[in-house]
């Protein structure tokens, strides 16, 4: 059982809000409302409290029993916040991150996933600043299921009917549950850094955690994927129900990658890849004594333009850009030369994302030229979000392959 915060804003369809309450009343999880005022004038909050079982959070009742602060309270107990309908003026105090009531205060509290149902006049929902307000929503990692089109309440008629009441509820269920998701997509991550040997105690290696890579391939895991995890050597534990192919230097990660291709649907390679490898790693421990010395390199083969090579059409294939300046320039660059669906571009410049941290900051770079920005946000919410793009992309990729 789920405990659901269900929101109602002030709008004509505040009266389907009902219809949301009670199918999730009757999928066993237990719901809560907030009301805005102007909500409160389309319904009484004694219809909510009466369907709900319990007292409805508005601007005139703050405080629970034993002075508890009830926006905080409901805010700490909830595992989603649904807003069914969702104004323009909330759309925009969530965007703000404005608290000037009960229902926006709540929602500055919440730290769970947000799933907000707009509706509004068509106009409304085509202006540009509702537009605006949105993008930032989704970038924040907000999910948003879109208005319907068909008569309005307004007299006009287009897009801004609120959802169904079961398609609301349904996408909540999803994201709270969102194991099948990716349940038939088969993932490939490589992570971490590899080891670029030069005697048997001493090697070349950069700064990967493995951090991100790992965050992606649980995050696959946990939403259905069947994951293959290629690891450079990593301070990190095995994920549990992933498989994992443990490699050393870039030629056996190049090697892990090429014979696990062809069983995947999608490929990423979060790996920090070394460039070069010394041409002759020597048999044993090198003594000190010159006070100069000289290692030759040689270029390590390119991974992922190998695999942007020999990948189906139906695959998606995934690189990562670590850049210390013009990150999106460099990254869709990259993206070209390697034949790429997408990359994720990281600024490995800065001390608190990319590079053993816990938290990224990204933009998507798609082959189509468009450029979302990831906000800054734990690795794991990162790789939902480049994870949501991958399964969109294989959509793309696996219609296109049967239409040809
Ligand atoms: O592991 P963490 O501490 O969590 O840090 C995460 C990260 C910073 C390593 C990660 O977010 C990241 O940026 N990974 C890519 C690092 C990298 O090698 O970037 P690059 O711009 O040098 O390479 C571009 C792409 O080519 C990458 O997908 C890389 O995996 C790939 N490559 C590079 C060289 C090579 N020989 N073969 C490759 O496949």
């Amino acid at each position: 059982m789920a405990s659901i915060l269900l929101g109602v804003t002030g709008g004509i369809a505040a009266y389907k809000a009902c219809e949301v309450l009670r199918l999730f009343d009757k999928a066993g999880h237990r719901v809560r409302v907030v009301m805005t005022r102007m909500a409160t004038e389309f319904v009484g909050p004694l219809t909510f409290e009466t369907l709900s079982k319990g007292a409805v959070l508005t601007d005139a009742q703050p405080l629970g029993e034993n002075g508890s602060i009830l926006h905080i309270d409901y805010a700490d107990q909830a595992d989603i916040f649904v807003i069914a309908p969702c104004t323009a003026n909330v759309i925009a105090k969530l965007a703000q991150g404005m608290a000037d009531d009960a229902l926006s205060t709540t929602a500055l509290a919440f730290t769970g996933p947000v799933l907000i149902a707009p509706a509004m006049n068509v106009n409304m929902w085509n202006s540009a600043s509702v537009r605006e307000n949105l993008d930032i929503l989704r970038t924040r990692g907000v999910h948003v299921v879109e208005p319907s089109s068909g008569d309005l309440a307004c007299g006009w008629v287009g897009e801004g009917r609120l959802a169904e009441p079961a398609e609301v509820v349904s996408a909540a269920l999803k994201v709270l549950d969102p194991y099948k998701d990716l349940a038939r997509l088969r993932v490939l991550v490589s992570a971490g850094p590899t080891q670029e040997k030069i005697d048997p105690v001493r090697y070349i290696a950069n700064r990967s955690s493995g951090k991100m890579g790992y965050a992606l391939a649980e995050a696959a895991r946990d939403r259905g994927a069947s994951v293959t995890l290629v690891s450079g050597p990593v301070a990190l534990s095995k994920p549990d129900g992933v498989s994992v192919v443990n490699v050393e230097s870039a030629t056996q990660m190049k090697r892990a990658m090429e014979e696990a291709l062809d069983n995947a649907d999608v490929v990423i390679m979060s790996a920090a890849v070394a460039d070069y490898r010394v041409e002759t790693a020597a048999e044993h421990k090198i003594k000190k004594g010159r006070e100069t010395m000289q290692i030759s390199l040689v270029r390590n083969d390119d991974i992922l333009a190998a695999l942007g090579q020999s990948k189906r059409a139906d695959q998606v294939l995934i690189g990562f850009a670590a850049e210390t300046h013009d990150v999106v320039a460099y990254g869709q660059d990259k993206l070209k030369r390697k034949k790429a669906d997408l990359f994720v571009a990281n600024d490995v410049s800065r001390p608190d994302i990319g590079f053993s941290s816990d938290e990224n900051e990204v933009h998507l770079l798609f082959a189509d030229g468009r450029v979302v920005k990831i906000d800054k946000a734990p690795k794991r919410r990162i790789a939902d979000a480049i994870l949501d793009a991958a399964k969109e992309l294989h959509r793309l990729n696996a219609a296109a392959k049967l239409s040809a």
